[in-house]
């Protein structure tokens, strides 16, 4: 009896702790104008309506920045690496973008989207995505340079990406990326990071004022 007990109690935590976890709609990948009509559209905003983007709109950008892609990522990284971890910022709490499984994991409950924008308060009330790189997935690197430079070239191609799903998308979505060195120390421990794991860049996504 008390083992059934243990065992239910244990399943009810798991079940507790999966269901907050956000499960994302499938991303639109047909929608959208053009890449070279969005590539024309794509732009910088920092006006923005308080308020995280919806979760179609969500799930639609994480894919183009970072989603699962036959077999591969939908952006390139040296010698396939696969370096980027993306961590987004809702106001529900902070979440990590599992792309394989297109869901998006709790790891802290609450409003934290400020830590990434102290000084860019455009930033503070709307969907913030850090674009880590892991540089324990460079094994065969030796030089931290060329580790910081492969990082860093990720982080932009993940970014682009965004900007023209934002871009191409219409619904008045707005993007701007934004450098993250201001804010890493605060993050990083925030979020936990190891030492290898390096934020590049903060995407902010809302709707336009
Ligand atoms: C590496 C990088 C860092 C940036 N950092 C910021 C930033 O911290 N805050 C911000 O508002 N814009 C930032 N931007 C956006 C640029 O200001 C913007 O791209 C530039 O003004 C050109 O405007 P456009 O993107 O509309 O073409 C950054 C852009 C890049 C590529």
């Amino acid at each position: 009896m008390k083992k059934l007990l243990l065992s239910l109690a244990a399943c009810f935590i798991l079940f507790n702790m999966q269901a907050q976890n956000i499960k994302l709609p499938k991303p639109d990948k047909n929608g959208g104008e053009n890449i070279l009509k969005s590539i024309d559209l794509r732009q910088s905003d920092r006006s923005f309506k308080d308020g995280d983007i919806s979760l179609q709109h969500l799930s639609t950008v994480l894919w183009a920045g970072w989603g699962e892609s036959h077999g591969k990522r939908t952006a390139p990284t040296a010698m396939n690496s696969q370096d980027i971890v993306l961590y987004v910022f809702l106001e529900s709490g902070i979440y990590r973008y599992d792309e394989i499984n297109n869901e998006l994991i709790l790891l802290k409950k609450g409003d934290y989207r400020s830590v990434t924008s102290p000084n860019q308060t455009f930033a503070s009330k709307v969907t913030n995505v850090a674009i880590v790189s892991d540089f324990a997935k460079y094994e065969r690197v030796k030089e931290h340079h060329t580790k910081f430079v492969f990082g860093a070239m990720s982080a932009a191609y993940v970014s682009e990406n965004m900007y023209l799903a934002c871009a191409g998308m219409g619904d008045n979505i707005g993007t701007v990326t934004r450098y993250a060195a201001g804010m890493e120390k605060d993050v990083k421990e925030l979020l936990n990071l190891r030492e290898e794991e390096h934020i590049f860049l903060f995407q902010t996504i809302g709707y336009k004022k």
